[in-house]
């Protein structure tokens, strides 16, 4: 290109001189200064584009601004920039770095067009007036071209199980119920017929935020909640996010999830939640695994039972998992204990019902070979990935 063809003034021979010698003392002068070179820059850009330059003209406009030793932006280097005087230093240096990346950018941008000219309402007349090729030619955006694909995310595999899971209970007629996970002492424990000196209330167990309100240990309060607002018949699943105050190890999590069952009406017997529990074991892990009841104790269940499956990896015969018993300990579960019907003001003698409720965490482990329970929360997208 021939820098004559210029409408502006041509005043890149004064980067051949200091500020000094071309009497530029203050900002004012500065910017002027710089103002005429920049706009000397973008007019010799602008012919470049629409000329369609050649590989040849593209590289003359690249020494005469870029070159490392002749350049107009070595000479700025040069010329302005070291000499100048302290209060000036900076923005010389802003100006300048701001000119190269310019000229850069500008060749970059003959080179290789930028896809992205229209506003979108434009795009669609582009679309349908103009050929892809003309596109091309004038730099702008083909609509015909793929688009960029974006890498589609997958839910969690523990959203995965706790939907998997609601499936299976809602196919037998319950609703699912959230409550708050910042609950009070009334509902995660006293509703619950939780003595004040059981372990779980202990401050080694449980986040409290002040003396009446916990992060609840457990979805149980989410069946007082209800009951308090529904007459039966009730069958509710509350999945959700619990809290407890635990070092975490493999098994082990101070925040995990757990599943809530609750059913009550008028004629509900053990044999029911047996069926219920067997009939969901089956639904989750397959149809081959066996489900037994163990008497435990809860306070706001009785009687109380620990449900286990049989083991998912040895079918029972004993293996490293199941430490060499056969089962594998799912959650606690019982009849409805007539205190906390006496709660929520429910005719105990009219009304029973049961509960269960088990940790989603544990179970997904077995079902996928999760060996650390802590796999869920890191976030490593390596791990997430493989339950598509
Ligand atoms: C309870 O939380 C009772 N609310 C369950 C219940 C509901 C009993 C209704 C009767 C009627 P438990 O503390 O055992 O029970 O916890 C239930 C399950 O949560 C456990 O079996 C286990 O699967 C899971 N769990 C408990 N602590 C943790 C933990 N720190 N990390 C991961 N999972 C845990």
């Amino acid at each position: 290109m021939n820098p004559s063809d210029q409408s502006i003034p041509d005043i890149t021979e004064d980067v051949h001189r200091t500020l000094e010698q071309l009497g530029v003392r203050d900002a004012a002068a500065l910017g002027h200064l710089f103002s005429q070179i920049e706009s000397r820059l973008n007019e010799e850009i602008a012919q470049l584009r629409e000329k369609a330059s050649d590989a040849e003209a593209i590289e003359a406009f690249r020494v005469r601004w870029l070159g490392r030793k002749q350049g107009i932006v070595r000479g700025i280097t040069d010329n302005w920039l070291k000499s100048a005087p302290p209060e000036l230093k900076r923005e010389v240096g802003q100006r300048l770095n701001a000119l190269r990346q310019n000229a850069e950018r500008g060749i970059e941008q003959i080179e290789k067009p930028p896809t992205l000219k229209f506003a979108t309402s434009e795009v669609i007349g582009v679309r349908d007036s103009v050929s892809s090729v003309q596109l091309a030619e004038s730099n702008q955006l083909d609509v015909t071209l793929p688009g960029n694909r974006r890498p589609i995310g997958v839910r969690h595999i523990l959203r995965q199980a706790i939907d998997e899971i609601t499936k299976i209970f809602v196919l037998l007629g319950y609703s699912v119920e959230e409550g708050p996970e910042i609950e009070s002492v009334y509902y995660n424990f006293e509703a619950l017929n939780i003595p004040e000196d059981h372990p779980s209330r202990d401050d080694q167990d449980t986040f409290y935020i002040d003396r009446q309100t916990v992060l609840r240990t457990h979805t149980s309060p989410v069946q007082i909640r209800t009951m308090e607002k529904r007459q039966p018949p009730t069958r509710i699943i509350v999945p959700g996010k619990v809290y407890r105050n635990e070092t975490p190890d493999a098994s082990h999590s101070w925040m995990f999830h757990q599943v809530e069952g609750l059913a009550v009406d008028t004629n509900i017997t053990f044999a029911d939640l047996k069926g219920t529990l067997d009939h969901f074991m089956k639904a989750y892990f397959g149809s081959k695994v066996r489900t037994r009841f163990r008497p435990s104790f809860f306070p706001f269940t009785e009687p109380s039972a620990e449900v286990d499956v049989s083991c998912i990896f040895c079918g029972g015969a004993g293996c490293r998992v199941c430490k060499g018993t056969g089962w594998l300990e799912l959650g606690g579960c019982g009849m409805v204990d007539p205190a906390v019907f006496a709660c929520v003001n429910y005719d105990a003698s009219q009304y029973c019902g049961f509960a269960f409720g088990f940790g989603v965490e544990r179970p997904a482990m077995l079902k996928y070979g999760i060996q650390d329970i802590q796999q869920f929360f890191q976030g490593d997208i390596r791990f997430l990935r493989q339950f598509r």
